[in-house]
């Protein structure tokens, strides 16, 4: 049984708006029962556009009056039709008077106006301000605000929107007003307001132009004491954009605002970014080195939109990755440069990866697979997606690896010489790139057409008497929905060649001067195979390929574990040396998964077990790598990411291998984890810089380990731990450690846990998710939690923290062989399409690629898809994702 499928909006059928708004004026009079907003319009025909009618988007919003040129517009004179107001024949030049009216208290979709926690907030990406207004909301209609915000004083002192605030005051009946302007043209989709109690934490910078702004950080009262990371790390982002892009602040004023109600991460509003309170608070005790480094991400990835989104935006929702893509890769290099240290820096990049290969290849492989620049969607609130965000990025990353760093910079100056102040799309921005490299990048285009992760298998050949060694790159990309065969991508291979000393041999290729050759070199593949010839090669080499991930592909080669094992001790590439240590790993795991699913016991000790223990042995002793770098080393692949290298997924037997083999490892490793643990203290006063959380990461991913052992030593280990914390850091991976073991003071851990931070609904996001991605918890102790006083269905940080957690996160309980736990998640996606469909057509997204599975789940997984497909009523975005999954 299917739900009624609303039409999809096809990327052909793009059209330049008929008319354009030159100015908007808003008149908000605030009240959480019934808001009025009074907007005024003054539009001209665009002799691009096709007709005289005008379109006009509304979303549950009620239309009051509607005035055109001051006369108010019959019934007659104006068509709507659902969410279009069209009227026909309009003048050439034409003032629209508009009022609507809301109920900002009764909004739970926490899209357009809402309430949170009594204040109010707005959320109008992508399209969020038709909840608002009627209005032509499309990003490449841009205007100029004039804001008037009017509101009970003591309920909502502060009153905040885009731009500069031009003047305020009192309206005498207990009520005030502020009138903002941004000087600066926007589409709507970045239309802020923010009202209530907050209070804020500020700062004045002088650029280097000399011109001043002022910085505000806007909280909770009671958050004031947890402002001055994001103050710092916005700080960081304006010095960052000024000295690696040349891009200043261009505004007198530029605030964040932290809500507790959110949908996403952030909103890059122009001067008014509003913030999920997550990427805002932070202070030793509640936050941890994780949370310090999102926030700094966050903050960055909001005001470098400020340029790559804002100045220049997205003529269509089509082209969201020409800002999602490049804002990404933005502040991936911006957390890199402030790490500074080169495996500090490679320990950002794998981090970027992960992400990528554990979130991005499965929806690629899967029913939702898109290109970065999408042809159709149905929702465009579900197409903020890993591909336009993770993959987009990766693609603006080839970019700077094929341009090199400065002509990466070059394109970008061009792009912002060309196109400041207007709408454009991804192909304006691969121009701006190949014109000023001075190359050709059309093949490159296939990147944001064709969906689908490519494979590169790669073969090698040495000659020894001519001393050339070959290297064969081929091409291939599996079909995706709409589109059975591909064309060759544009890729960018880099590679290096080791000696057996280890070193890296000079790349010289046929034909070459031998003179000044580098040691990695980045090989084009263009064709579906291609030989690359290298000179002067003497003894067999060692490839090291891809590094540093240089392109969003998976790819094949037929390492030897002796081969992986040498790359993982000298590759000069740490991208590669810590791939090489994965890849081993993954081999010895999918091994063991097999053994499980075969019903053979897991023997302990294989010869090729030891190659790997040896040579991790290694590692965690190389005191000149970052411990973060040997923290990555010691993470084994995820169970999802094991998931991804199997043709039929079978969660329970990867999780029985991936703790066996954590459980060798501890008791193989236990010495020298005991010594990490002991090595890396970090007394006195915290500090969240990489070289500090760096310690702790890897003090706390030896604990863990040692937990696995659940013997009284490694439970007083844990419990001393839990103790003594300072930070939240090393406070939560102490209870977790205690949550892994049967230490005798764990469940009074949990409690005291609460206790002390029950008023930091922050750190009750972590108690609920700690708990729900435990293998001790299964369905029935998540429903429990779901009856805790602090759970709610309606804050998305709760909901997430216990239910996607769980979902998401604890892949052994979730998918138990009695199907409970997708039952559990269809009831969820139901109660949540309720309340909220952008929430609840995420969660949708943990069963989209049912069809991996062993039958037995698979066919339980169908059932608990049909049930939420038989639901009535169910929100456009959750009906395509369930649509679109049981396609
Ligand atoms: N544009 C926001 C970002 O990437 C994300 C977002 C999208 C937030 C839609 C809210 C709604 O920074
Ligand atoms: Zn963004």
């Amino acid at each position: 049984m299917r739900t009624d499928t609303s039409p999809a909006i096809l990327r052909s059928n793009y059209a330049p708006p008929n008319y354009l708004v030159d100015t908007v004026e808003l008149g908000f009079d605030l009240d959480p029962a019934l808001t009025r907003v009074a907007a005024r319009l003054t539009m001209r025909r665009n002799p691009d556009g096709r007709s005289n009618e005008i379109v006009l988007y509304g979303d549950a919003v009620e239309l009051v009056a509607l005035r055109m040129n001051g006369k108010p517009l019959t019934r007659r004179a104006y068509r709507l039709n659902g969410g279009e107001l069209h009227i026909p024949n309009a003048p050439d030049e034409v003032t629209l008077e508009i009022e609507t009216a809301l109920q900002p208290d009764a909004n739970t979709s926490l899209m357009g106006l809402y309430v949170s926690n009594g204040n109010f907030f707005t959320q109008c990406e992508a399209e969020g301000f038709r909840k608002i207004t009627w209005f032509p909301d499309r990003p490449d209609v841009m205007a100029r605000y004039t804001v008037m915000l009017r509101a009970d004083k003591r309920a909502y002192p502060v009153l905040l929107s885009n731009g500069n605030l031009v003047e305020e005051g009192d309206l005498g009946d207990g009520r005030h007003y502020a009138l903002w302007e941004d000087p600066f043209m926007k589409p709507s989709y970045l239309f802020a307001l923010v009202a209530g109690k907050l209070v804020c934490q500020e700062e004045r910078i002088t650029q280097p132009s000399g011109r001043e702004a002022l910085l505000q950080v806007w909280v909770e009262e009671g958050n004031l004491d947890k402002t001055q990371h994001a103050m710092d790390s916005l700080v960081n982002s304006i010095r960052w954009d000024e000295a690696r892009f040349g891009l200043e602040l261009d505004l007198d004023r530029f605030m964040i605002v932290a809500v507790g109600d959110f949908n996403m991460g952030a909103m890059e509003n122009k001067g008014l970014n509003i913030f999920n309170t997550k990427y805002v608070l932070a202070n030793p005790r509640i936050a941890t080195d994780a949370d310090y480094a999102n926030i700094e991400a966050v903050v960055g990835h909001e005001y470098f939109h400020n340029w790559t989104g804002n100045r220049v935006t997205c003529r269509d929702w089509f082209q969201l990755s020409l800002k999602e893509g490049l804002t990404v890769f933005r502040d991936q290099e911006f957390s890199a440069d402030m790490v500074g240290t080169d495996s500090g820096r490679a320990v950002k990049r794998i981090d970027d990866v992960r992400v990528l290969r554990q979130a991005q290849f499965p929806e690629d492989a899967g029913p939702m697979a898109h290109p970065v620049r999408p042809d159709s969607y149905v929702e465009i609130s579900n197409f903020y997606t890993v591909t336009i965000y993770e993959k987009g990025s990766e693609v603006v990353r080839m970019y700077q690896t094929l341009l090199g760093r400065d002509g990466f910079r070059k394109g970008m100056d061009l792009y912002f010489e060309r196109h400041d102040g207007q709408a454009v799309t991804c192909d304006d921005f691969r121009a701006a790139m190949a014109d000023a490299g001075g190359r050709n990048l059309d093949q490159f285009e296939r990147w944001y057409s064709q969906a689908g992760t490519p494979r590169v298998t790669v073969a090698t050949r040495h000659d020894i008497e001519a001393g050339t060694y070959d290297i064969t790159l081929a091409q291939s990309c599996p079909p995706t929905p709409g589109q059975k065969t591909k064309l060759p991508f544009h890729i960018p291979v880099k590679v290096g060649l080791l000696a057996a000393t280890g070193a890296d041999l000079p790349l010289v290729l046929e034909g070459e001067d031998a003179a000044s050759a580098p040691t990695t070199r980045v090989l084009e593949l263009t064709e579906a195979s291609q030989t690359f010839r290298f000179t002067g090669i003497e003894g067999k080499p060692v490839p090291s390929l891809l590094r540093d991930f240089s392109a969003p592909v998976i790819l094949e080669y037929d390492y030897s574990d002796d081969e992986l094992a040498f790359l993982m001790a000298n590759d000069s590439d740490p991208f590669n040396r810590w791939e090489a240590g994965q890849r081993l790993a993954t081999r010895r795991l999918l091994t063991l998964t097999r053994m499980v699913q075969d019903q053979e016991p897991m023997r302990e000790t294989t010869a090729n077990l030891e190659t790997y223990t040896a040579v991790l042995h290694k590692t965690l002793d190389d005191a000149t790598l970052d411990p973060s770098f040997r923290e990555m080393v010691l993470t084994l692949p995820s169970e999802g990411m094991l998931a991804e290298q199997m043709d039929v997924i079978t969660p329970q037997e990867i999780h029985t291998a991936r703790q066996f083999m954590r459980r060798l490892l501890a008791r193989t490793l236990r010495n020298e984890l005991v010594q990490l643990v002991d090595l890396n203290q970090t007394p006195g006063d915290y500090s969240p810089d990489a070289l500090s959380a760096g310690k702790r990461g890897l003090k706390n991913v030896a604990m863990l380990y040692l937990s696995e052992l659940d013997d009284t030593d490694t439970h007083a280990m844990a419990q001393a731990q839990y103790d003594q914390a300072s930070n939240m850091t090393d406070r939560i991976a102490a209870l977790s450690a205690l949550q892994n073991s049967s230490a005798p003071g764990r469940q009074d851990a949990l409690e005291r846990f609460y206790t002390e931070f029950e008023d930091e609904p922050l750190v009750i996001d972590k108690w609920f998710a700690l708990q729900a991605t435990s293998p001790a918890t299964d369905v029935a102790a998540v429903r429990a939690l779901m009856r805790h006083p602090a759970f709610s269905m309606k804050n998305p940080n709760r909901a997430r923290s216990l239910i996607f957690s769980f979902c998401n996160g604890n892949p052994s309980r979730f998918h138990a062989a009695d199907g409970s736990g997708y039952r559990f998640w269809a009831e969820q996606v139901i109660a949540l399409d309720a309340i909220n469909p952008q929430v609840s057509a995420r969660l949708a997204r943990t069963l989209d690629r049912w069809r991996k599975y062993a039958p037995a789940l698979q066919s339980q997984m169908q059932d608990a898809l049909q049930r939420v497909a038989a639901t009535p009523k169910l929100s456009k975005d959750l009906s395509e994702v369930i649509n679109k999954s049981l396609a």
